[in-house]
């Protein structure tokens, strides 16, 4: 089985987010880790609107106030916790998401995500 960590939870700002090139059921994808307060979320880094990848800049996910994940492309807003896009091209589709777990303080793919 592939190295599932991804990173520390603790190297995460909170909220924060980091990008990350990964296998997914023996298919490579760019995938997303957001962190708000003692959670973490994964998705896939694909827009459900124009397929587009969603970060701005290496690692920059979250929009200015930090409340939401956003696109680069067209600036849809998705929530951190559902991946619900609530503004922009593609209100109440949601980005894929990625199951992760923590073990011992490491940010880990699920293990669903791995088989
Ligand atoms: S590609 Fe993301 S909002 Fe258009």
């Amino acid at each position: 089985m592939p190295d599932a960590r991804l990173c520390r939870f603790d190297e995460l700002a909170d909220p924060g987010s980091r990008g990350f090139e990964v296998e997914l059921n023996g298919v490579p994808e760019s995938i997303l880790v957001v962190r708000r307060g003692g959670s973490v979320y994964g998705y896939i880094n694909r827009c459900p609107h124009a397929g587009s990848p969603l970060d701005w800049m290496p690692d920059q996910f979250l929009s200015l106030d930090q409340r939401h994940i956003q696109c680069a492309t067209h600036a849809a807003l998705f929530t951190l916790d559902g991946g619900e896009c609530v503004a922009g091209p593609c209100v109440g589709d949601r980005l894929t998401p990625v199951a992760l777990e923590l073990v011992d303080g490491w940010i880990c793919l699920g293990r669903q995500a791995q088989s």
